[in-house]
């Protein structure tokens, strides 16, 4: 047992670096305390498409890698001699994206003289609580909801972690997106479905919640699917805040129903939401009402800390440096990854 009270945490500015997916950020941290979080959106690119190219992704990147680096710096009053290490998302992600932060925080690690260490971006993510002001205890119960993850986790200290939940197959941010744009909604589809629900009916079109009795797993392939026969039967008559509205209230009912079962099943005292869907105000309001009945404290970190962005990277490096741990200069991004153990 223990708590973020006794943590120990490294005492030097981390400068950290992520862009496994559609956001190219860097970040300086200080122990727990973020100095600066730059993040440069590709979205308006990948929107054209109605989802993440991956080729364009890289190369995106590479153009927006420096400006933001240098920014993250700025904006901290950092100067690059008085950082102590540089932390990277080396694993998991699309790989043409993750080699543009590798080789940047290698590069940077060889010239300043520092350690470098490479960090799970899904560890990057529980670590995200670690931005907020409260006590941490360990072990406790996560919530994991992102664009790739659906994943329960109890996790017993910073960096040790064990999947007790997990989806079958599509993610809570998947299901999200691809309801929106079967809706006609933009993308990312979560916000756009968020918005489009404001006001809409979410009892009009019942949609399933996926695997049925006593389980802590999840299954949203049936969801889209049941959306695409919606979208086909209705056509034009449909309404679109009512169906976005439906959409959403069965993701947050499902998500909040499986992570209080959780909850119980682990005897945690204490929930952390976490990832690009914990922005999801429907959500953070269930979740929260349905823990304040059970007594379990739930911390979820602010927006800006849930979506992709480095904080949450120097955040976890700030745990392992402490310990001691680095990486070599043959780290390598990884595209697929176990949470570490
Ligand atoms: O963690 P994240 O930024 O990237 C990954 O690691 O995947 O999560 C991205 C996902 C997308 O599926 C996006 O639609 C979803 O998070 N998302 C939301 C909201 N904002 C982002 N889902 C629901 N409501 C939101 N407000
Ligand atoms: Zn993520």
């Amino acid at each position: 047992m223990g708590a973020t009270d006794g943590l120990k945490l490294f005492d030097r500015p981390i400068l950290a670096i992520e862009s496994s997916c559609d956001e190219t950020s860097a970040a300086v941290v200080v122990g727990r305390r973020i100095l600066s979080n730059v993040v440069a959106s590709q979205i308006a690119m990948h929107q054209k498409w109605g989802g993440v190219v991956p080729e364009a992704a890289a190369r995106a990147h590479v153009e927006a890698m420096l400006p933001t680096l240098v920014e993250a710096l700025e904006q901290a009053g950092i100067q690059r001699r008085d950082l102590g290490a540089i932390a990277v998302t080396n694993r998991p992600g699309l790989v043409g994206a993750l080699s543009v932060g590798v080789s940047t925080a290698k590069a940077m690690s060889v010239a300043l003289g520092v350690p470098l260490i490479g960090i799970h971006h899904l560890e990057g993510h529980m670590m995200s609580v670690l931005g907020t002001e409260e006590e941490i205890p360990f072990p406790h119960t996560c919530l994991i909801v992102s664009g790739g993850h659906t994943e329960l986790v109890e996790v017993a200290e910073p960096g040790h972690a064990r999947i007790v939940g997990m989806t079958i197959d599509d993610a809570a941010g998947e299901a999200f997106d691809k309801g929106a744009r079967l809706l006609g909604l933009g993308y990312p589809g979560g916000l756009s479905i968020q918005n489009a629900a404001k006001g809409g009916n979410p009892k009009r079109y019942p949609l399933p919640k996926g695997l049925s009795g006593d389980t802590i797993d999840f299954s949203f392939s049936g969801l889209k699917t049941a959306v695409l026969r919606l979208v086909e039967k209705e056509g034009d008559a449909i309404h679109v805040a009512d169906a976005a509205a439906s959409l959403q209230e069965t993701i947050v009912a499902v998500l909040t129903e499986r992570a209080i079962r959780a909850v119980v099943r682990l005897g945690s005292d204490t929930l952390t939401l976490v990832g690009g869907v914990a922005a999801n105000l429907a959500l953070r309001e269930r979740l929260g009402a349905s823990c304040h009945r059970e007594g379990v404290r739930l911390i979820t970190p602010p927006i800006s800390l849930c979506t992709d962005n480095a904080a949450m990277i120097g955040l976890a490096a700030s745990v392992r440096l402490a310990r001691g741990e680095t990486s070599g200069i043959d780290l390598e991004a990884q595209p697929n990854a176990d949470l570490p153990a």
